[in-house]
């Protein structure tokens, strides 16, 4: 997608391969500055630091980092350690596991001197994927919001679509596209009238930070609005539609994704508003049903939710040459917790929106879409 009316992507190797430049989401929106990762250390730093975060791209970070142990030391030993170090960075997002597997299957039976290479190609293979799996959930959901925007009433024909979306599950979350903002994009791109609201997405700010920076990018009309408003909006009919991503979702179609994401969904379910999953099928886990029980959620440091980091200005004044920084939210001494995800049941999940179509969250849904997993 567009930054500046130039094409990025999230990721992409460099000096011929034997590193890794990433955009260093930390500094958003505030500064654009990418990062290269050189050593296995640097892509586990990357990825538990969330200068790459969301699920298919840390999934893609992981894979680079293999690749880039691999090129340091490719014996059976190293490659385990590897695998354990990426693994252990961040617990939720099972793209990250299925990533690392996918490269470990590929390399494991080959001769020592062929694996780096090997794990190149299929991190290489796993980005392209990405990207064609989120440009295909943008295709099926620009014909749902297309379908939304023709069902409402004649009054409102002509308004913009309202859309809402939680946390940042658009590019900079992926390779390219996104998925929950894939089918805005689509739908932007094609002439339909579309407005969102960004969650602010407290503690890490993705939405204020990284969604609302994105959409500015792309000129897709946006409002940020603070995490509780968006029950009060869907009250009075100011949305038409609630879309999120996910960072694990099971086989019954329980969807994890970023804190307070189960809120929209009690609110959405309260206020008759559908409540779209978008998801590409990295993002499955066949291995489970009940996402409440059986995910892992990231408890995160107490750090994010006491303090808070932002451009030191005042309202009204110029960003200009401002440092970055951080300040104290909350009394010395109060305890913080900071639980990263959280689980809604697939029964309050309209319908879950994939690469290959759309699906009702259930285990039937999705075996119409995937009997081939
Ligand atoms: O903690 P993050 O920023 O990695 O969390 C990201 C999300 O929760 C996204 O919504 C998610 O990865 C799904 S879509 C890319």
């Amino acid at each position: 997608m567009n930054i500046n009316g130039t094409p990025w992507r999230t990721i992409g190797l460099e000096a011929g391969g034997r590193s890794v430049w990433v955009i260093d989401q930390t500094l958003l929106p505030h500064r654009f500055e990418t990062r290269s990762l050189s050593s296995v250390e640097d892509a586990a730093a990357a990825i538990s630091t969330m200068v790459v975060r969301g699920a298919p791209l840390i999934g893609v970070t992981g894979a680079y980092g293999l690749m880039l142990a691999l090129q340091v030391d490719p014996a059976d030993g190293a490659l385990a350690a590897a695998f354990e170090q990426l693994n252990a960075t961040r617990p939720t997002a099972v793209n990250l596991r299925w990533a690392l597997e996918r490269v470990r299957e590929r390399v494991t039976p080959l001769p020592e001197a062929e694996r780096a290479a090997a794990a190149r190609q299929e991190a290489g293979a796993i980005a392209a994927e990405d990207v064609a799996m989120c440009e295909a959930i943008g295709e099926h959901g620009l014909r749902l919001f297309q379908q939304l925007a023709a069902a409402r009433p004649a009054e409102r024909q002509g308004e913009p679509l309202n859309v809402l979306t939680h946390c940042n599950a658009g590019w900079l979350a992926t390779v390219d596209w996104g998925t929950a903002l894939a089918p805005i994009y689509k739908a932007h791109r094609a002439g339909l009238a579309i407005h969102v609201w960004v969650d602010e997405t407290r503690p890490r700010n993705q939405g204020a930070s990284l969604t609302a920076y994105e959409l500015g990018k792309e000129g897709v009309p946006h409002t940020v609005i603070v995490d509780n408003a968006g029950g009060h909006l869907m009250q009075h009919g100011l949305v038409d539609a609630v879309i999120v991503g996910t960072d694990r979702t099971t086989r019954r179609g329980d969807v994890c994704n970023k804190i307070g994401t189960y809120l929209k969904a009690l609110a959405a379910h309260d206020n008759g508003v559908p409540f779209y999953v978008a998801l590409p099928a990295s993002t499955i886990d066949w291995m489970i049903d009940d996402g409440v029980a059986e995910i892992p959620i990231e408890a995160r440091s107490e750090l994010e939710v006491t303090h808070i980091q932002g451009l030191a200005v005042q309202p009204g004044e110029a960003g200009q040459g401002a440092a970055l920084t951080s300040v104290q939210l909350t009394p010395a001494g109060s305890a913080g917790f900071n639980p990263a995800f959280d689980v809604t049941p697939a029964r309050l999940v309209t319908a879950l929106i994939t690469e290959r179509g759309v699906a009702a969250a259930s285990e039937a849904g999705l075996r119409g879409l995937y009997a081939d997993r």
